[in-house]
């Protein structure tokens, strides 16, 4: 069915969102890293419209830089005070017609709080709209609890009588499980002309948009309601428990995708990932594992389980397990954790090691490099093929400002050093075990800074005598004796 591009939608979003209890307008809450606004407007995007308008009131402020943050190319009319779905709709009309728009052509209008409408069923309402011809489609669903909603009354041809508002509905309209979703698809210069002609005679004393239906048909225009295929889509967010229950849908909706791409989710129910993460086939998603923002698993990596990965890319085949990242990239091969700290700008190259108990900032780990163990890697850049000991850091901080450590290819650096920065440790050096590294290092040089052991013979039995210590030093000192008089 070929749809042609609306002149525009119309997203409302001034409402307050009183159940929300938030100081957060109810539009801007977000579920699998979008704002519930922003996966409307991604659904409506969809449909390539001419131009959209967002019609903000509370929160306006807000509302109005989260749009200019995340969707410049979004246009917003202003409705002071909330005079109803219809007052709503004239407001976007009156800023369109201001800005000189040609509205001939479908205007398609849609709620800020609806998270889980997917875009192919506006364009099915669309393609319905324009193939019958009508002068509005009501976007219909048939829902298991119907109470609240407007009726959608038929008449006994099964064809669009009316919408009838709950409060307005007699006890056999009330059984009527068909509602009207609140979102249209309208003839555009129709719809222009019906917002002047709305009332406010009605229990609310709001003007309804849902009138301008009523209007159309007494007119004699086609007026029709076309029923969504998945009534869960149409459902409005109005408190958290029902933020909570969109975010579990929309996340099954994202997982299911990802496995029909040939994921393996291992436990859809602890994993979690956000609408702008890709994942390669064959990866596999352990329990307990969050995927966010702009994340990239490549093909065969295997994350998880109890991992954060944030805006982070993972090359083909790596291993991040128990692991949190910010920003970070990992390479090919990689494997990281268990329990490691990718802060933002880690750079880990292919087949390089971050192990156990293992944080990284702002630094890069070259190819085939291993960090294994106990270690603070911070604004340091490591060659290839080196071995960094136990138990190091990269002294970073001066107590006034940052500074870089370099290590050069193929190094090995002993357990327990202190990288003091700016400092270079040349290609192919060692370090002794507790080296202090104040000072560059030159290639192939051993850097020792600790001074020679001392022994002071006796000093347990003499000053902690009685003690368990003494007793087992004086229990190897006898047996030492015995074997010497063997
Ligand atoms: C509306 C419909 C009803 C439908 C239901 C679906 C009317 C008269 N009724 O009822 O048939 O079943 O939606 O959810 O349209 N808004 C504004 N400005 C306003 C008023 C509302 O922007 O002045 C926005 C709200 O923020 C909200 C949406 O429009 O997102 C719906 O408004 P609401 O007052 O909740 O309409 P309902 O009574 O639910
Ligand atoms: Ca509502």
């Amino acid at each position: 069915m070929s749809v042609s591009r609306p002149a525009a939608v119309i997203v409302l979003a001034a409402g307050e969102g009183t159940r929300m209890k938030s100081r957060l307008p109810k539009v801007l809450h977000e579920i699998c890293g979008r704002s519930m606004l922003g996966h409307v407007l991604a659904a409506a995007g969809e449909l390539e419209p001419e131009r959209t308008v967002v019609v903000v009131g509370h929160g306006r402020d807000q509302v109005t830089r989260h749009l200019k943050d995340t969707a410049p190319e979004v246009d917003t009319a202003l409705q002071d005070q909330q005079n109803g779905t219809g007052h709503a709709v004239r407001m976007a009309v009156e800023e369109l017609r201001a800005q000189g728009v040609d509205l001939s052509g479908t205007v398609v209008l849609a709620y800020g709080d609806t998270p889980l409408l997917r875009g192919q069923t506006l364009a099915d309402l669309v393609a319905a709209h324009e193939s019958a011809g009508n002068a509005v489609t009501v976007l219909s669903a048939k829902v298991p609890d119907p109470a609240g909603y407007g009726r959608v009354v038929r008449d006994a041809s099964g064809a669009f009588a009316a919408i009838v508002e709950h409060a307005d509905a007699t006890e056999e309209q009330r059984a009527v499980d068909e509602i009207n979703s609140g979102m249209y698809a309208f003839d555009g210069a129709l719809l222009a002309d019906v917002v002047n002609r709305l009332s406010t005679d009605n229990a609310k004393g709001e003007e309804y948009i849902t009138d301008a239906v009523a209007i159309l048909r007494g007119d004699g225009h086609r007026v029709d309601a076309a029923v969504a295929r998945d009534w869960v889509e149409i459902q409005g967010v109005n408190d958290r428990v029902q933020l909570a229950e969109a975010r579990r849908l929309l996340n099954d909706r994202l997982l299911t995708g990802h496995m029909r791409e040939g994921v393996t989710v291992v436990d859809p129910a602890t994993t979690w990932v956000d609408a702008d993460v890709r994942v390669g086939r064959d990866a596999v998603i352990e329990p307990q594992t969050q995927l966010q923002g702009r994340t990239f698993v490549g093909e065969g990596a295997r994350i998880g389980p109890a991992t954060l990965l944030s805006d982070t890319r993972v090359g083909e085949d790596a291993v991040v397990c128990v692991a949190v990242a910010y920003e970070a990239d990992i390479g090919a091969g990689v494997r990281v954790g268990p329990y490691a700290y990718l802060r933002p700008g880690s750079v880990l190259e292919g087949d390089a090691k971050v192990g156990t108990f293992v944080e990284v900032k702002n630094s890069t780990v070259g190819s085939g490099s291993k960090v294994p163990h106990l270690t603070y890697v911070g604004d340091a850049d490591i060659g290839v093929g080196v071995n960094v000991g136990a138990s190091s850091v990269f002294v970073n901080y001066d107590g006034v400002s940052k500074n870089r450590t370099t290590i050069g290819d193929h190094a090995r650096t002993g357990s327990d050093n202190m990288f003091v920065a700016p400092v270079h440790v040349g290609e192919g050096a060692y370090t002794g075990a507790g080296t202090v590294v104040r000072e560059d290092v030159p290639p192939g040089a051993l850097a020792v800074s600790v001074g020679g052991q001392r022994n002071i013979e006796g000093w347990v039995r003499r000053k902690r005598p009685g003690t368990p210590a003494a007793e087992a030093a004086e229990r190897a000192a006898s047996g030492e004796q015995r074997r010497q008089g063997e």
